[in-house]
């Protein structure tokens, strides 16, 4: 395998943050050939796929495009995929695992789809090495990504392997979190940099105060792990993956320029969040409290505040929640004064409630559910506190 000749390269993300991952794409110097809601493509080769995989914040997976080829039956499929030189990627004994997403009249389920293509994966490494692969769902090894749309199909080697939001850091999550991903894209939203501080009332298992930390510090957060999928593949470039993470880690700054400072009501949020953070490595960064999001303390400096309150639907209460919405306006309003305040929620009614008028409100999707980030100007002056009753 050539890491370094020229491939089709996608990288997909969530629905709503393929703006924020282009920029971050184009900011590596990579030009976007097409851009559509959850996938980017470049042109670029598998050393370039090492590089997105350390330094991506906003992405899921970054693919290698194998194979484009139309079928219209299982059968079709098997000989294609069978006709495909597996033995030049893959070891015998390497473990393989199939991702299908299947849209095809020819079969109505992706598990057998990834059956065939496993099948045909390791029935060719056999008869060209003499034994097979080990396949199974456990995605620390090989992964295959197989697309079939109609009677098109796609193959592609996932050089992420497990999906880039699993930064590793996470290994106390607390009620509701935040897939890393997308605190880093809700952060990329409000402009942060590090370069004005960051407050983060309601942080639960901290997940956006790690985030902004590792922002802060232009830390590659793909530093926090050592395994990738193209690890795995014959060929893989061990000196160039060790200077990638050299350089990545030579560019990382050793201090905050400003405050972070994460608090939570529930000591326990605040456990697991120093915990996560300690495994990221920024915990001496993060100003942690236990503390009503109302006594937070706000630096003088003028910078970001951001809450993810619950939603109501799979934690809180409605009429209790109503109030604490209320709050986050009055919190705002009192004591913010000069930040940029956002709220992020998958409750529109009790966004209503914060009762201040928002200058942008952005779509997110939190798993399935569709979420706004609420940006609100707190101005020192006339402006401030300015009701309206939208969300
Ligand atoms: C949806 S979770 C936040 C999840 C977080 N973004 C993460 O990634 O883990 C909401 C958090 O708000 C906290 N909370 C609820 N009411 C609070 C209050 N009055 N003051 C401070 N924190 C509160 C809860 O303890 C919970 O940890």
């Amino acid at each position: 395998m050539d890491m370094r000749k020229n491939e089709t390269l996608v990288i997909t993300c969530d629905r709503g943050v393929s703006g924020y991952l282009r920029r971050e794409i184009e900011q590596l110097s990579y030009t976007a050939k097409s851009v559509s809601d959850t996938r980017i493509e470049i042109a670029a080769s598998l050393h370039d796929a090492m590089r997105l995989n350390l330094m991506l914040r906003t992405g899921v997976n970054v693919l290698c495009l194998l194979k484009q080829f139309s079928c219209k039956n299982p059968d079709e499929l098997y000989k294609e995929v069978v006709s495909f030189p597996w033995e030049d990627y893959i070891l015998p004994s390497e473990y393989l695992s199939i991702v299908s997403r299947v849209n095809t009249l020819s079969i109505n389920n992706s598990v057998f789809a990834s059956q065939k293509v496993k099948d045909a994966i390791v029935d060719r490494i056999a008869e060209k090495r003499g034994s097979r692969p080990n396949s199974g769902p456990d995605r620390d090894n090989v992964v295959i990504n197989f697309y079939w749309n109609e009677e098109q199909c796609w193959l592609y080697l996932n050089a992420s392997g497990k999906k880039l939001s699993d930064r590793g850091y996470r290994k106390i999550p607390h009620t509701a979190p935040l897939r890393e991903n997308l605190a880093a894209a809700l952060l990329c939203a409000t402009g942060f940099d590090g370069s004005q501080p960051l407050v983060n009332p309601m942080c639960g298992s901290g997940t956006l105060a790690i985030e902004a930390a590792l922002i802060a510090l232009n830390r590659a957060p793909g530093l926090l792990r050592s395994n990738f999928g193209l690890k795995h593949i014959i060929g893989f470039d061990q000196e160039a993956w060790g200077a990638l993470r050299k350089e990545a880690r030579a560019r990382s700054r050793k201090e905050l320029p400003f405050r972070i400072i994460a608090t939570d009501i529930d000591k326990n949020a605040i456990e697991s969040a120093k915990k996560n953070a300690q495994t990221a490595g920024v915990d001496q960064l993060i100003e942690f409290h236990v503390c009503d999001f109302r006594d937070t303390p706000i630096p003088e400096e003028k910078g970001i505040i951001i809450l993810n309150p619950e939603y109501g639907y799979r934690l809180g209460k409605q009429p209790e929640l109503e109030k604490v919405y209320e709050s986050i306006g009055d919190f705002f309003k009192n004591k913010c004064a000069g930040y940029t305040g956002y709220v992020f929620t998958g409750n529109m009614p009790l966004a209503k409630k914060v009762g201040l008028k928002a200058s942008r409100r952005l779509i997110f999707f939190n798993a399935k559910i569709e979420c706004r980030l609420l940006e609100y100007h707190m101005y020192i002056g006339s402006k401030e506190g300015r009701h309206d009753d939208r969300p």
